[in-house]
């Protein structure tokens, strides 16, 4: 079904972070065809026009302003569409809105004839994760949210600076919801091989717990600080929902911390929650199940009951 074939990725709205998506895409040379889906099919015609115009510079893509019936060969159908936090709002008070703005969305792409992997990045994306595969029908581990890939960046960027070492040598994440009750998983941080606590004792003797727990903060609270200053954000998920359809698309087996649907691991079930999985061309793969510490555990159970008793109105 995938590898060998021309690869196709339909993009469900082009604002903000669509088009830095779409962007990326290309500079990237992930997808061979890249199909752009807009309400306002004028601006997807124009943004199709300047991102052509890229390719140059950029890798050989296809690019069109397409319709819903382009999905049925799409490999991957990833959505951005619907409401975004206004200053002030968590991303829990989009539900209503977006849930409904996905019952469309998901109903037209899988009349299409749609047999591939759906990415969702639209929030709250643990909420709408478990929408898209409730109304697609399709199995668990072809519904992919983005999750706390970009908490996970954010963190390792923030940790990174910290301890001036390069990013892709901090290996940490941060699991739960991708919102306010998300958490760290300090017990498993490493950097390069060593936990982080005895990386700290050995090469940062002046480093406190009071640190990690600030940086953590920064993490948990950056898209809040990002949007008081610009009204949104929209590289950093534009580039981690890059690095998810590549590691699909390439059958990568990539270990990337995804919004996925939890079957009894962590002891949670019937519920889309961030969680590090390995990601290749079927999907979801496999969830890789971390040993938390107690206080860890008790959080992922926290985020999971605030993720369950926002859902309980509208899946009910
Ligand atoms: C972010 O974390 C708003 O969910 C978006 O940047």
């Amino acid at each position: 079904m995938y590898g060998t074939k021309t690869s196709r990725v339909v993009i469900i709205g082009t604002g903000f972070v669509g088009s830095s998506y779409a962007f990326s895409l290309i500079n990237q040379n992930i997808t061979d065809e890249m199909v752009l889906i807009d309400l306002n099919k004028e601006k997807t015609e124009g943004d199709a026009m300047d991102l052509n115009h890229g390719i140059p510079f950029g890798y050989p893509t296809k690019i069109w302003a397409g319709e819903y019936s382009d999905c049925k060969d799409a490999d991957v159908v990833v959505i951005t569409a619907g409401a975004n936090q206004k200053p002030g709002e968590t991303r829990l008070d989009l539900i209503e809105k977006n849930v409904n703005i996905f019952k469309g969305i998901v109903g037209a792409v899988m009349d299409s004839g749609f047999n591939g992997i759906f990415i969702v990045a639209t929030n709250p994306v643990d909420v709408l994760s478990y929408a898209t595969w409730k109304f697609s029908g399709l199995p668990m581990e072809r519904v992919i949210g983005s999750g706390t890939l970009l908490d996970t960046a954010r963190l390792r960027f923030l940790l990174s600076d910290y301890f001036d070492i390069d990013s892709r040598n901090i290996h940490g994440y941060i699991i739960g919801e991708h919102g306010d009750t998300e958490l760290p998983v300090w017990s498993q941080t490493r950097i390069g091989s060593e936990l982080i606590y005895s990386f700290m004792e050995k090469y940062k003797p002046d480093g406190k717990q009071e640190d990690l727990d600030s940086i953590f903060v920064n993490v948990r609270d950056a898209a809040y600080h990002i949007i008081e200053r610009k009204g949104a954000t929209h590289y950093a998920i534009a580039m981690g929902l890059a690095r998810l359809t590549k590691a699909v698309l390439r059958n990568e087996h990539s270990i990337l911390t995804v919004s996925t649907l939890l079957q009894g691991e962590y002891g949670l079930n019937d519920l889309y929650i961030g969680v590090p999985a390995i990601v290749s061309h079927n999907g979801i793969e496999k969830i890789v199940e971390m040993e938390l510490a107690d206080d860890e555990m008790e959080k992922l159970h926290h985020s999971a009951n605030v993720l369950k008793s926002a859902m309980a109105p509208v899946f009910n």
